[in-house]
């Protein structure tokens, strides 16, 4: 199992901010990692939340399980240690993701506190990043 966990606000994409994620929606979001697992004859669970809480309870069940993860954090990405430190127990691979390149935008989004424990980081590159993740991983 390989699970694609997405931070805050990500569900509303489609009609967030589109000059700056697009108008692709989070059910595209969806369908394409649910695509590229079929491709790649993975199983992959994608989810979404609002409250961290919610998402180290994600990461721990992965941790657990030693399963890889996908991970956008959203704005989580460049302040919330707690998440950091669940993602730190994992024994997976860790691919964080972001749709837009946040090393592009304002200064206080270059720095994400996530990157120092995850395998690898992809960036600016929307949707076909998750994509390009999932095929790391399946590998
Ligand atoms: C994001 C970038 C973050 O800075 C922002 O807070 C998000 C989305 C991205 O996918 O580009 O919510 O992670």
């Amino acid at each position: 199992m390989i699970y694609v966990l997405n931070g805050p606000n990500l569900n509303r994409l489609g009609t967030r901010e589109p000059d700056i994620y697009g108008t692709t929606t989070y059910q595209d979001l969806v369908d394409l990692c649910l695509t590229t697992a079929e491709d790649l004859g993975v199983t992959v669970e994608v989810r979404q939340t609002n409250a961290d809480h919610e998402m180290i309870d994600w990461l721990h069940q992965a941790v657990d399980e030693g399963a890889d993860v996908v991970l956008n954090p959203a704005a989580w990405t460049h302040y919330n240690i707690a998440i950091r430190d669940a993602c730190a127990l994992l024994s997976g691979k860790l691919i964080e993701v972001h749709l837009s390149n946040i090393h592009k935008r304002e200064e206080w989004r270059h720095h994400s506190v996530i990157s120092g424990v995850a395998t690898g980081v992809i960036a600016g590159l929307g949707i076909d990043g998750y994509r390009l993740a999932l095929e790391h991983i399946a590998r």
